[in-house]
């Protein structure tokens, strides 16, 4: 196998953060090393320890570069590229005017495979190594997404998203049964299939009859190993249309719990509006909670709860949301949390940002310890990020005192100009 040592400054974190106190939860290296050996880190550690120990091994010096985990986008929408920054519209408004006339494309096997690969080699710019992403109601939508990112050896998560009440256009519905079989048909194939991963992903409450809700409870009920994805109390006028049309549910959450779709590898985007029984439920199962912050201010849903909902003992990872997600970029999507959180009173620490964007995303997947992860097992997923990227960053950065104070500035004021290089299953990306 090929091995391969990266030196720089190395990041690693060995607790949580946002639970544990942040001073605890990381390694940090000033003149550290990577080992990659294969599609694997094989070791981190100091950089002259290493190179002696494997003098034969080639190098790319990345000097005072920060070698990371890439990115986890824990949520977005890869069909919905095209249509991001699109103006002026709340959640249902936006979806009709903007989303779903978008998605009624992805039928054409071309147009498909052209935007998969546009929104992955996007997430590859900006040091995301692993996305979550709804696709469409088209099998030929999950097809071309898990084509695409075989092409590029990344871990991916994704599913056929499912609409089948009248609520969704009639070009973009399907049927209880269809959506059944079809994601039956779907997870089979691609379900492990080399890093690919199939979530059975109902798009939310609103846009399911309950037959297929309870079909796609059913179709998890028979995959336990598969992860479940789906929308969750994100914006105030979609809770009241999600009661008018279950008027018997306690809560939003029941929509899902009572047709099976309620589990500790159900995956909740948004989860802004929580009743306290929401709450409590979701801690008793281990429900996970996708924090999306630059989505809920574009769209203008809300402020989650992250350090109230961490306390209990939630799992939340962090996403993107593109496109109701206004950048492609995890820095952005880290400065939209801390400002969120400020708006709640909280000043999130960069470490806890950080973690969010990589380890805590991996752990909200069950994917822990095998991507998000700087240490020897994972794999060799690797953004490395150059922290004085552009004018005001490095001057900032010229007076910071430490790590964090370094890291700051490239989180609040960074973009993909700060990913020197990615590396996707110990393979160098030839893009960045
Ligand atoms: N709720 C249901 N579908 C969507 C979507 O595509 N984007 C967002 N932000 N919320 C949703
Ligand atoms: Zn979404």
């Amino acid at each position: 196998m090929t091995q391969h040592l990266l030196l720089g400054q190395t990041l690693s974190f060995i607790d949580d953060p946002l639970t544990q106190g942040w001073e605890w939860s990381y390694r940090h290296t000033s003149r550290g090393a990577v080992l990659i050996d294969g599609g694997r880190i094989a070791a981190v550690g100091e950089a002259d320890g290493l190179r002696a120990a494997y003098p034969d091994v080639p190098v790319t010096d990345y000097g005072n570069a920060l070698i990371s985990a890439g990115f986890v986008d824990a949520h977005m929408h890869y069909p919905q590229t095209a249509i991001i920054a699109s103006w002026g519209k709340r959640l249902i408004d936006w979806l009709n005017l903007y989303t779903f006339p978008e998605e009624m494309r992805f039928g054409d096997p071309d147009y498909t495979a052209a935007v998969a690969g546009r929104a992955l080699d996007l997430a590859l710019d900006n040091g995301t190594t692993t996305v979550v992403s709804y696709c469409t109601i088209h099998p030929e939508s999950v097809e071309a997404f898990f084509d695409a990112a075989a092409v590029r050896g990344m871990a991916v998560v994704g599913g056929k998203t499912c609409m089948d009440r009248d609520t969704a256009p009639a070009g973009l519905r399907d049927t209880a049964q269809a959506a059944y079989d079809q994601s039956k048909t779907l997870l089979e194939k691609w379900h492990g299939r080399g890093r690919a991963s199939y979530a059975i992903t109902p798009r939310f409450s609103p846009t399911s009859t309950v037959g297929q809700l309870e079909a796609l409870g059913a179709l998890w009920a028979e995959h336990p190993e598969c992860l479940m994805q789906t929308h969750l109390s994100e914006q105030v006028d979609e809770i009241a249309w999600m009661r008018s049309i279950y008027p018997d549910a306690r809560d939003y959450l029941d929509t899902y719990e009572r047709y099976g779709l309620l589990g500790g590898r159900g995956l909740y985007g948004h989860a802004i509006h929580l009743e306290p029984r929401e709450v409590d439920r979701l801690a008793e199962v281990g429900g996970r909670l996708i924090h999306c912050p630059t989505s809920n201010t574009f769209i203008g849903s809300g402020l989650f709860d992250m350090t109230g909902l961490a306390r209990r003992g939630i799992a939340v990872g962090l996403a993107t949301d593109v496109g109701g997600g206004s950048s492609f970029s995890m820095l952005r999507t880290m400065a939209a949390a801390y400002e969120v959180a400020q708006l709640r009173g909280v000043a999130l620490h960069p470490a806890q940002l950080w973690w969010l964007a990589t380890e805590g995303s991996a752990r909200a997947l069950h994917m822990g310890g095998q991507i998000g992860h700087l240490g020897a097992g994972a794999a060799a997923d690797i953004a490395v990020i150059d922290l004085t990227s552009t004018p005001v960053i490095a001057q900032r950065v010229a007076r910071a005192e430490s790590l964090w104070d370094a890291l700051f500035p490239t989180i609040m004021l960074g973009d993909d100009r700060a990913i020197r290089d990615v590396w996707v299953g110990g393979v160098r990306c030839e893009r960045v």
